[in-house]
């Protein structure tokens, strides 16, 4: 044991997000002692200022939209206004009772569960409010931060995603910075609650880590739902004078909101924690690790948004559980980055597995691609919805990308990861029924016409 800990643990976890609460959970059912020391609140960001509270304001878009759309389905109906308070309380009951189930949860599996702003005072114990813990084994869980820009300074009417979570208010004019995965779906987010919006973006394309014609099609979408957006364009500089916030774009051109939200990226919580004293290796603040998430201090793990790739909460989930079940001698197969599932939740949904267009190219010699649009599925039609379903595969081999959007077409996702997960050939997919009338359809047609049998398909 260390020097002053009171117990030594198998596993000490450093945060309780979704990395270290799965790692603690698998842990515990694994037969391991595990401690884990959260500063906030069990949950995480996921739980409290991400996912899960982001996603209720995203349904309660979707219902303001069905309201005032009601008449295109021959429902008369009328959209009245968005009552702040009343979209909060529904958000925060989701979160409340999933934060109850959780904690429930890590008690009922007898993890010793220490609130408190831990810290590493060695490679194998992390001291809390006095005490000092001592680990086997320790999991770096830290988590991510919402990042801002050198000179842009959040307070007032410019907010990231934490502030913009608990607004008491519908702003009339909102500037989003960043056209990635935070910034389209705000801008969806209050487009539906009748804001005007306008997305800055450095990049050419609006969520550019996806496919080209995925971006192309938000595009399309977006422009149809008044959604404004520059892209390639250079954020300059903003200034505040009372509620309102100007600001500047490199070339002159000026634009004026009620509210600036930055979404410009995340970045990982790692500063003054001990880390770097304790020897573990930094690099631009993220914990880079090898593919069993060793760090490359013997003993000590990472998970989740602190390591270089992916910040999603199901990859936190499967490296914890993976730390897990590696500590307790199980040798679990490595994660591959590639097949985790991403599911963006504007309107309309984005998802995809597996690489797109371009990265295929660059890995393959011949691929081939094929879009499937909604235009042909009944259910999507009845939805209203546009949007496709393309697939990329290697000329010689399985599916290694799937690509979709359209409303509600994140739901797709699970097929698809399996398809890429489990190295499917179109045919392999062509052969198994799809329920009619649904939009998993559409993942069966694509693959049938790839297969060369296409079925609903025009020429
Ligand atoms: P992001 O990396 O997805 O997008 C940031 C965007 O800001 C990029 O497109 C970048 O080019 C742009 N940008 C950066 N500096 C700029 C500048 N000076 N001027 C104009 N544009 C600039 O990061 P985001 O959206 O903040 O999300 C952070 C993380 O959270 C992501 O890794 C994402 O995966 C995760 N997340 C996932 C969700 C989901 O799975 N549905 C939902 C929300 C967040």
């Amino acid at each position: 044991m260390s020097a002053g800990a009171e117990t030594t643990f198998d596993l000490v976890i450093l945060g309780g997000g979704s990395g270290g609460y799965a790692c603690a959970l698998r842990a515990a059912e694994l037969g391991l002692s595990v401690a884990m020391i959260e500063k906030g609140k069990l949950g995480g960001t996921c739980l409290h200022q991400g996912c899960i509270p982001t996603k209720a304001l995203l349904h309660a878009a979707e219902v303001a939209d069905s309201a005032r759309d009601g008449a295109q389905f021959g429902v008369q109906t009328a959209f009245e206004s968005i009552d702040m308070s009343g979209v909060n309380a529904y958000k925060d009951a989701v979160v409340s009772r999933l934060h109850k189930g959780l904690q429930g949860l890590v008690t009922s599996r007898g993890i010793e569960y220490v609130q408190g702003h831990g810290h590493l005072v060695a490679k194998d114990t992390v001291e809390v409010a006095g005490r000092r813990l001592a680990g086997r084994n320790v999991v770096l869980a830290t988590g991510s931060y919402a990042r801002s820009l050198p000179g842009l300074e959040i307070g007032g009417r410019i907010m990231t995603s934490l502030e913009a979570l608990t607004l008491d208010f519908v702003p009339p004019r909102v500037v989003v910075l960043g056209g990635g995965v935070i910034g389209v779906e705000f801008a969806s987010v209050f487009r539906s609650f009748g804001s005007e919006v306008t997305i800055i973006e450095a990049l050419p394309r609006l969520v550019a880590a996806e496919d080209e014609a995925v971006s192309k099609q938000l595009e399309r979408s977006f422009r149809k739902r008044k959604i404004a957006f520059r892209t390639g364009a250079r954020f300059a500089t903003a200034t505040q004078s009372g509620d309102v916030v100007t600001i500047s774009l490199d070339g002159g051109e000026k634009l004026e909101a009620d509210l600036l939200l930055v979404a410009v990226g995340r970045g990982p919580v790692t500063e003054g924690l001990g880390y770097a004293e304790a020897g573990v290796t930094l690099e631009r603040g993220f914990v880079p690790t090898d593919e069993r998430l060793r760090t490359n201090v013997d003993g000590v793990y990472a998970v989740g948004d602190i390591v270089p790739g992916l910040q999603l909460a199901h990859r936190g989930f499967a490296q914890g559980i993976f730390v897990a079940e590696e500590v307790a001698g199980l040798a679990p197969a490595v994660i591959d980055e590639t097949g985790i599932p991403r599911v963006t939740y504007c309107d309309p949904e984005i998802a995809s597995v597996g690489l797109t267009e371009a990265q295929a190219r660059e890995k393959y010699a011949e691929v081939e691609t094929y879009e499937y649009s909604l235009a042909g599925n009944g259910r999507s039609q009845i939805l209203r919805t546009q949007g496709f379903v393309k697939l990329v595969r290697d000329k010689e081999g399985p599916v290694v990308g799937v690509h979709m959007i359209g409303a509600r077409i994140g739901e797709q996702v699970g097929e698809a990861q399996l398809i890429y997960n489990w190295e499917a050939l179109p045919s392999d997919v062509a052969s198994l029924i799809h329920a009619h009338p649904t939009q998993n359809e559409a993942l069966g047609e694509a693959h049938l016409a790839l297969a060369g049998k296409p079925l609903h398909t025009h020429a």
